[in-house]
């Protein structure tokens, strides 16, 4: 049988598109994209991706980072720039995950392919502790990767022909991922902003949030320092309909199992742990730690009379410079007191003139970023 006699080797091999160099290529190898191109081929750049503004927010602060510790070897610098968790995760959730792991090494425990949509245990854990009021059931939630690889997948849902509304400033991947499949329409040189995304701000997002009939994008990313461990979730309800009356949830089935193919079951395992009585309330720990050190910059920059905003729902404090540009500013304070921050204009033009500080940092380096930032504001 083919199956039986196909070399393992044929299965698993990636298999690679290759893109062959062009037959015009004249061996130059400079263009305004740099000279060390290396060759090109007969493969057009999808012009969506023309239309992007920059690089994505988090690797360009990372490049700045580098720079910066590149210019000063010695400096402490302070890290509270992307909103990376920096606190362990409670034991009772790795072992969990440990367990598995383990198991994975036995006949009795081993697991391949699962569910596209996630084990059926964690799915109906996460609908009972978060929408059980919702009357949301376990069918209903699509366990992902995280919640950035699902606003992509949302776009492919959705397809190009759609104009679409961000809270603005927003998580950039809104904008970008709405760009990238080609919804954003032109860039508006004059105002940055893009002719069919709609950014709106704070009040009059209101309208967008029924209590039910919602796609709600969700993840364990901050809320159990899974930033690296990637597990997240989706909710579909069920009776969420397109105008023509066809329900949507058969749609993003179709596009988790098409492009997704399940979280890792070691994620999810954590997952299912984190929701166990023990699990939560050692989580809850840790929230509030990230919340008093949000607190405690929020606090700092109040007293010089500065406008600091947040650290109530989420741990982050945004400052207003008025009159200032927000990369200006982030460059200053990168500069003069060796504080990684991010500029608010990278989370949409309403984010001008402020800088986002990430309060997922460790105690001690909260207490002394607030200290400098003090002694920078005075
Ligand atoms: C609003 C928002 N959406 C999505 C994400 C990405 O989360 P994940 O790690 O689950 O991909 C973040 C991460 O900070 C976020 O703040």
């Amino acid at each position: 049988m083919y199956y039986n006699t196909m070399p393992l080797s044929s299965y698993s091999t990636p298999r690679a598109i290759l893109l062959q160099p062009q037959k015009t290529w004249t061996g130059s190898n400079s263009n305004k994209y740099g000279s060390r191109l290396g060759h090109c081929t007969e493969v057009p750049r999808n012009v969506n991706m023309e239309g992007l503004q920059s690089e994505y927010l988090f690797p360009e602060i990372s490049m700045r980072e580098f720079e910066h510790i590149r210019k000063y070897p010695d400096a402490r610098l302070i890290k509270l720039g992307v909103g990376d968790t920096t606190q362990p995760i409670p034991e009772t959730i790795t072992s969990a995950m440990a367990e598995h792991v383990l198991g994975l090494s036995t006949v009795k425990g081993y697991k391949g392919y699962g569910a596209e949509q996630g084990n059926m245990a964690l799915r109906t854990a996460i609908a009972e502790k978060f929408y059980k009021d919702m009357g949301i059931k376990g069918d209903q939630i699509f366990v992902s990767d995280g919640a950035q690889c699902d606003i992509s997948r949302l776009q492919m849902l959705l397809g190009s022909n759609v104009t679409i509304a961000v809270q603005d400033p927003s998580f950039p991947a809104y904008v970008d991922s709405s760009v990238i499949v080609g919804q954003a329409g032109e860039l508006q040189k004059e105002t940055g902003k893009y002719r069919n995304i709609i950014q709106v701000q704070d009040q009059s997002m209101k309208f967008l949030e029924p209590e039910r009939l919602q796609l709600k994008f969700q993840s364990f990313s901050k809320f159990a320092g899974f930033t690296g461990v990637r597990l997240g979730w989706t909710v579909v309800p069920e009776e969420l309909r397109y105008s023509n009356g066809y329900p949507v949830i058969k749609d993003f089935n179709r596009i988790v199992c098409t492009c997704f193919n399940g979280a890792s079951n070691i994620a999810q395992a954590g997952g299912l742990a984190c929701l166990s009585p023990n699990g939560y309330r050692a989580l809850s720990s840790v929230i509030n730690y990230y919340m008093e050190n949000a607190k405690i910059i929020v606090d700092a920059l109040q007293s010089l009379g500065l406008k600091a905003y947040g650290g109530k729902n989420a741990p982050y404090a945004w400052v207003h410079f008025p009159g200032s540009s927000s990369w200006d500013v982030f460059a200053e304070i990168l500069e003069k007191t060796h504080i990684l921050t991010i500029p608010g204009s990278g989370f949409g033009p309403g984010g001008e003139e402020y800088i986002r500080i990430s309060a997922f940092g460790r105690r001690e380096c909260i207490l002394e970023a607030s200290k400098r930032l003090q002694n920078f504001c005075n």
